[in-house]
């Protein structure tokens, strides 16, 4: 029986990433409170976000500290005209992003979702070689199964075939470079005795075709809509290396791996070396406000400084662009990683995360793999040792999804991937009781298969 709100929701609103025929059996879940950990629907049952909400939210939902900032900011400017305007929030962000950026990140860009921060990114490469004398470079390499958003220019350097199938016709697809596969890995080795082999498919490819390549774009450390498959540091510094011999853009897309998921502030840093643009959003405003972040080297930036006629100028905006709320936002995001040493924290918990996931999951058949980075950990579901997966049709994720929403977990699983994602606020009792719906939902599915 469907109450008011579910029937004038499924009447009129067309939700994201769905078939919408399937809310006939499992109709929207409509929160009516939202604090910490867990999201209240309108019957008072209670969901442990165990996915951030899609991977947005770092401190806990309705955090004292960010209603606070954003109550004080709305009563000072709402929004402004970010072309000749500016205002103080969006200033002291900048000064203190600038701090924790990787090195030679020095400029800033505003866009108002992830998506939009990759259509930029490219466009930014794009242009700069057209200004810089390399008019040919005009292709982009990215990673296969890589995830980078989907609007078209972003499909077009994306791969999961679910996402880009449909848009084939339209898709300006960029060239695709087989990518490390850790869990399968065809040159027999693991994470730890790892020497990135895999990259001389990257490197074919790049040797091949550098004359016309403006950019590679990678998600740093862990491909995560393809599964939360993890990689080795070598690799992006094998790439970092190629990519600048050849006068290549590197752009890290930092939207779900930035701001602490992995342990360190940006996925990068495990890598010791820099991007030339780098795409942040989701956690940047901590799960409050649509906002993404593009940031870029002084000699991307000088590419485009010229008198007006020149026709240099980067045009592109987004009426939200730069918005003082999101701002405001992710200023005191900043803020709480350093007042409240957050990644220390990160650090602590992905420890515990990883002692217990691997206690609770130790011998299960259907467990193929745990891998963890920081503070996600994900388990590949096999049916087998022999690594047998389970078919796409079986929709083995997203039974178990809503087996784990029966007690209470909002687990979000990718195809045969079921993963861990939670808020950075996750309390010891609160991962264990995690990690047992998860297990206890799995195996209610395996019994039942
Ligand atoms: C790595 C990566 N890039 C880009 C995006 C797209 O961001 P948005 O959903 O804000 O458009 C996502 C979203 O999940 C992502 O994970």
């Amino acid at each position: 029986m469907l109450s008011k709100l579910q029937e004038i929701d499924m009447k009129y609103i067309f939700h994201p990433c769905s078939q919408m025929k399937d809310y006939e059996k499992l109709p929207p879940i409509v929160i009516k409170k939202a604090e910490g950990m867990y999201l209240e629907d309108e019957n008072g049952k209670k969901y442990l976000d165990c996915v951030s909400s899609w991977w947005v939210n770092l401190f806990g939902h309705c955090n004292k500290r960010i209603n606070k900032a954003i109550k004080e900011q709305i009563d000072k400017v709402e929004h402004v005209i970010f072309v000749n305007f500016s205002h103080e929030a969006a200033i002291e962000l900048v000064q203190e992003l600038v701090k924790v950026v990787p090195k030679g990140i020095e400029k800033f860009l505003f866009a108002d979702n992830g998506s939009s921060s990759i259509e930029m990114a490219l466009k930014l490469s794009f242009q700069y070689h057209q200004q810089t004398g390399n008019p040919k470079k005009r292709k982009f390499i990215s990673l296969k199964n890589a995830y980078h958003g989907e609007t078209v220019g972003a499909l077009g350097v994306g791969d999961i075939d679910i996402f880009t199938d449909t848009y084939r016709a339209l898709i300006k697809e960029g060239l695709k470079a087989e990518g490390p596969d850790c869990y399968r890995c065809p040159y027999g080795k693991n994470f730890d005795c790892c020497d990135a082999q895999c990259f001389e498919k990257m490197e074919k490819l790049i040797l091949e075709n550098h004359e016309d390549i403006a950019a590679v774009i990678i998600e740093p450390m862990v491909q995560g809509a393809a599964g939360m498959k993890m990689y080795s540091p070598k690799y992006i510094q094998k790439l970092r290396e190629l990519t600048k011999k050849y006068d290549i853009h590197l752009i890290a897309d930092e939207i779900a791996m930035g701001f602490g998921r992995t342990g360190k502030m940006f996925a990068m840093e495990h890598s010791g070396v820099s991007p030339d643009i780098m795409c942040t959003s989701k956690g940047l405003t901590a799960g409050y406000y649509p906002m993404a972040i593009v940031g870029i080297t002084q000699k991307i930036y000088d590419a485009f400084y010229a008198d007006y006629l020149e026709g240099k100028s980067f045009l592109h905006s987004h009426s939200y662009s730069g918005n003082p709320i999101g701002c405001r936002i992710a200023l005191e995001v900043l803020k709480i990683f350093k007042e409240e040493n957050i990644l220390d924290m990160i650090n602590k918990k992905g420890e515990y995360l990883n002692k217990r996931a691997k206690e609770i999951f130790k011998d299960k058949e259907y467990v193929g793999e745990y891998r963890q980075i920081g503070m996600i950990g994900a388990i590949e579901l096999v049916q087998n040792r022999e690594k047998e997966d389970f078919s796409a049709s079986e929709r083995v994720g997203y039974e178990i999804y809503k087996i784990a929403l029966q007690k209470g977990a909002l687990l979000r699983p990718l195809g045969n991937t079921i993963y861990f994602m939670p808020p950075y606020i996750i309390t010891e009792e609160e991962i264990d009781k995690m990690l047992t719906i998860c297990r206890d939902s799995i195996e209610e599915y395996i019994s039942k298969r």
